[in-house]
């Protein structure tokens, strides 16, 4: 499996869902970087199950345990090493299903590659829960980045057809990171979570839209063609399981808009030049302009569903019906977030260490 990222900042994540343990090696950070470990733990809460109704009922605390890499607080510079155990899996759930596979998740895939010998327990190495080690690497990048005037942002943009208002492209967003259900207009809150509650009283799944903004990110960073700024962020984003799309800035919109107002103007400000308006969500000729780098990422409804679904039975070679009982989040995006926002510090820790 390919499970490593990044040319100066390197992550390399480990694990399965039912497995001992996740984690994730961060090598390459520069050292004496203080971090602030409940910082770290407040990001990975956000991506733990259990914070809004809905979302599946696995209880994992995520705690991780630094195993190298941190000493009095600050980084080593040496490979940072972290393990979270985990505490609750129920591996009867998929032991039941193992031999049909789960339309939508990677059980046929899987299959196709490994030959059987790969874990299926509750995804294996496949699952999302994966991502408890991502976002830790992603938490102690977020903190560098910091360091560097750059902060990073994320909202619930959409979530089935009911959207949220979205970022002002040019202005520092409002954070939500705190509440339990991070949009800015709460009434389309309030719809979101009644689609996501009608479609796990329908037995199914819903997906949505994740907006993230990075501001303060220096203009001069990314290199054109194959190291642009647009093409590594969508290489992590599509690590994260359930993103079939990613669009930056304007996006698929900007197909639609024609020149004269798609193009963002330069204009001379009393601190320099400036862009008038932000349609390149930040990037042009693959590299930062200045303006903040803002992308939209979108997710598919959860596989997994307890509604009957066509499948395949490879015990018996026929075809059959599945329905999935185990513990699902109806909608995968409200949990989501910290992973975006952990994939665009992972992304530019590293494009702002190449230089
Ligand atoms: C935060 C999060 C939670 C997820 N939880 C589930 C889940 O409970 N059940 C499920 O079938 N898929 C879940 N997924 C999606 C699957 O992991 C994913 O669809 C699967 O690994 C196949 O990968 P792909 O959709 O990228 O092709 C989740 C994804 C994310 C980002």
């Amino acid at each position: 499996m390919s499970s490593m990222w990044g040319n100066k900042i390197k992550i390399s994540l480990f694990g399965e869902s039912h497995g001992a343990g996740i984690g994730v090696v961060i090598d390459g950070l520069p050292s004496g970087m203080d971090i602030d470990m409940d910082k770290v733990l407040a990001m990975m809460s956000r991506r733990a199950p259990g914070r809004y109704s809905g979302s599946t009922s696995r209880k994992e605390t995520d705690i991780p345990q630094v195993m190298s890499g941190l000493y009095h607080g600050k980084t080593t510079g040496t490979p940072l090493c972290a393990v979270i155990e985990n505490t609750d899996t129920r591996s009867s759930d998929y032991e039941k299903t193992a031999m049909k596979p789960r339309p939508g998740h990677a059980d046929l895939t899987g299959l196709a590659r490994y030959g059987g010998a790969n874990d299926p327990r509750g995804g294996g190495h496949f699952s999302a829960r994966i991502m408890a080690g991502f976002t830790f690497a992603g938490a102690i990048c977020r903190q560098i980045l910091e360091t560097k005037g750059v902060q990073i942002f994320s909202h619930i943009y959409s979530i089935s057809d009911v959207e949220d208002v979205p970022y002002n492209p040019i202005t520092i967003p409002e954070d939500v990171a705190s509440k339990s259900f991070p949009v800015l207009d709460e009434e389309k809150g309030r719809q979101m979570q009644e689609r996501i509650a009608e479609a796990s009283r329908q037995l199914d799944s819903i997906g949505g839209i994740v907006e993230c903004m990075a501001t303060g990110f220096p203009a001069g960073l990314g290199r054109p063609i194959f190291g642009n700024i647009e093409s590594r962020l969508s290489s992590i984003l599509y690590g994260i399981p359930a993103v079939k799309g990613v669009e930056f800035g304007s996006g698929f919109e900007a197909a639609r808009s024609c020149g004269s107002v798609n193009n963002d103007h330069p204009h001379f400000f009393d601190n320099g030049i400036r862009l008038l308006s932000n349609h390149a969500g930040g990037v042009e000729g693959g590299i930062s302009n200045g303006m903040p780098i803002l992308f939209r990422c979108a997710f598919k409804p959860t596989p997994s569903i307890a509604k009957a679904q066509d499948t395949v039975n490879l015990d018996e070679m026929k075809n059959d019906t599945i329905e999935i009982r185990g513990r699902h989040d109806a909608c995968v995006v409200p949990r989501a977030l910290p992973i975006v926002e952990a994939a665009a510090a992972i992304c530019l820790l590293d494009i702002f260490e190449e230089g």
